[in-house]
């Protein structure tokens, strides 16, 4: 009876008490053993009521010891003669940051040296902000220029995933008066097939300069400076007439290839030349539409693919690298910071 209180009050606080547990009363010469040998010499009236009482008294200790053993298990380092203790434990991997961040973060240093705040807006926009104010009329063919993925709504405001940073511009621009000097990074959508080359979601940096007498020199300068900044200092420059809606004059801006092999090269099919970003002179009709007076402010805007520059500066051959989250390829970028 005494051994069967101590059994039920038994609560290891360590897998050193559950061992002694199981010295002291299961072992071959432990009290549950030492008892049934008692057992043995009793008279046989006695064994039918003893019996019962020592099997239970088994049964307890038994099933004390299996719980308790459970309770341990999970804690109990096995520990063989040839673990060596001195190894160093496993290293683990810190991750690193994603090269379009890396690449972002050095678009926006380097025009923020040159005074440019940075501005953000919403991902899903409405109709004016992506297109009408950006001097897209209504059912102009220009829309086309990018496939738009439209959002139903039940009042008929359809709203869209902006197809464009540009957007933001004209959001900003509502919001004050210039100057305006600011770069605007962030997602923008366009219903495109999913390819080596194109995807229906990447990343722009947009620009704006708006203040009183900024010429097309200062949209050439900056440029310039931002490439030299980016590519090194014997990188050269090259604009070729465009058109956009919302800037005119325009103009597409080439780099000199940056891994130019020549006549085989992959990444300007050996003419020496990579397109990198659009640009040109706010047209007088979009600061109208965002309550700026074009008679006295005049400003350059420009818009690149951050995956461009990206595969321009890491030599990046298929877009859907970015966004697969293969641990190979991101691992790369780990030293840089
Ligand atoms: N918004 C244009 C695009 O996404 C890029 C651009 C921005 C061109 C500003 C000119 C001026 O293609």
């Amino acid at each position: 009876k005494q051994y069967s209180e101590e059994i039920a009050a038994f609560s290891p606080s360590s897998s050193a008490d559950v061992e002694n547990f199981r010295l002291k009363f299961l072992v071959s010469k432990g009290i549950v053993k030492t008892l049934f040998e008692e057992f043995k010499e009793v008279s046989t009236e006695e064994k039918r009521v003893l019996g019962k009482v020592l099997n239970e008294f088994k049964q307890l200790a038994e099933a004390k010891f299996k719980d308790a053993q459970e309770q341990f298990a999970s804690a109990k380092v096995d520990l063989k003669n040839e673990d060596d203790l001195t190894l160093p434990g496993q290293g683990f991997s810190l991750g690193s940051r994603h090269p379009l961040s890396l690449v972002r973060k050095e678009i926006v240093e380097i025009f923020k040296k040159l005074g440019f705040i940075v501005s953000e807006g919403p991902e899903i926009e409405d109709d004016w902000h992506n297109f009408s104010a950006l001097n897209f009329p209504p059912e102009h063919p220009a829309r086309d220029m990018q496939d738009t993925f439209f959002i139903k709504k039940q009042d008929g405001n359809d709203m869209a995933l902006r197809t464009h940073t540009s957007s933001v511009q004209v959001r900003l621009m509502e919001a004050g008066q210039p100057p305006f000097r600011a770069i605007m990074p962030g997602r923008v959508y366009r219903n495109e097939a999913i390819s080596a080359r194109a995807h229906c979601f990447f990343h722009q940096v947009e620009g704006l300069y708006i203040d009183e007498n900024v010429s097309f020199a200062d949209l050439k300068q900056t440029l310039y400076h931002f490439v030299k900044e980016l590519y090194g200092d014997d990188t050269k420059v090259r604009f070729r007439p465009s058109y956009f809606p919302f800037t005119e004059p325009s103009a597409e801006m080439d780099i000199s290839c940056t891994i130019c092999k020549g006549a085989g090269c992959q990444l300007c099919k050996g003419s020496g030349w990579v397109e990198i970003l659009g640009c040109g002179m706010v047209d007088p009709n979009v600061l109208d539409n965002c309550n700026i007076d074009s008679k006295k402010y005049s400003g350059f805007a420009f818009g690149m693919g951050i995956e461009r520059v990206t595969n321009l500066k890491y030599e990046i051959k298929d877009l859907r690298l970015f966004s697969e989250n293969d641990v190979n390829f991101l691992a790369q970028f780990e030293s840089e910071i």
